[in-house]
């Protein structure tokens, strides 16, 4: 069931529609009896969201026990460029985004469809981000994207984010089969999908790099 509120939505007050699922709320952290949760990226480019990407879902906001997850803001510029500017985050994303694209990146941000900026609820920090972008691959797949600070790594808050708007997008676009794409290489993405209950499905070669396709599976 979906539980639908208007609140204020700082900063400037803006009214923003939230669609938070109680059945959202309830799963997090999930009961022992759920599976329990579990990545390349999207290098470089934006995805083209399309005029009705998500619509009437977004903006929307997910609480879990530990994270808001709320649309990007201009204000998340300095965790953006970190994100994107970090060797360790870029890793298996193609590397640091080059200074050239860095400053359309940031003011694009905050207008994508789809892209959550990761708070922490104890403090109000932001600890990452993740997106979910139709996939330009293939008609009727959507994918989920994740960059978490280094800072944050080993807690679960990256499983958290990526299980709530996994289940989120499952309700927000049904007719899409969510998936993820992760370098083959990129252990630690790899072994949160798995950890998420997703399934490696499809091996293929992409920007030069090995990289595996996962889809939600059965438990999910
Ligand atoms: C991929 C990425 C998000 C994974 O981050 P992560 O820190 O491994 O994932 P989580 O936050 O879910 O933490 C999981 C770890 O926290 C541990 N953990 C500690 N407390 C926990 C809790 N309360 N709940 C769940 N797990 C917890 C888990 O046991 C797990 O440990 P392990 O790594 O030894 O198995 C992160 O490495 C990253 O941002 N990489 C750079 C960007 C990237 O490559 N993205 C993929 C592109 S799609």
């Amino acid at each position: 069931m979906t539980t639908t509120a208007t609140t204020r939505f700082a900063p400037g007050s803006t009214a923003v529609r939230r669609d938070v699922t109680a059945a959202l709320q309830l799963r997090w952290p999930r009961s022992p009896a759920s599976p329990e949760p579990a990545s390349t990226p999207a290098p470089g480019s934006s995805m083209t969201t399309g005029p009705n990407w998500l619509h009437p879902h977004w903006p929307t906001e997910l609480s879990t026990s530990r994270l808001l997850l709320r649309p990007v803001e201009t204000r998340d510029s300095e965790l953006l460029r970190t994100l994107w500017t970090d060797p360790e985050v870029r890793r298996f994303l193609g590397g640091p985004v080059p200074t050239d694209r860095l400053a359309q990146r940031l003011t694009d941000a905050a207008s994508q469809r789809g892209h959550f900026t990761v708070v922490l609820v104890q403090d109000g920090r932001g600890a990452g981000r993740v997106t979910l972008d139709r996939d330009q691959r293939a008609a009727g797949r959507a994918e989920v994207s994740y960059e978490f600070l280094p800072a944050y790594a080993g807690r679960g808050f990256a499983a958290e984010a990526v299980g709530a708007v996994l289940d989120w997008g499952a309700q927000a676009v049904p007719d899409h089969q969510l998936i993820a794409v992760t370098q083959a290489a990129n252990t630690r993405s790899r072994r949160l999908l798995d950890r998420l209950g997703l399934l490696a499905s499809e091996r293929f070669a992409e920007y030069g790099q090995d990289q595996v396709l996962y889809t939600t599976g059965p438990s999910r």
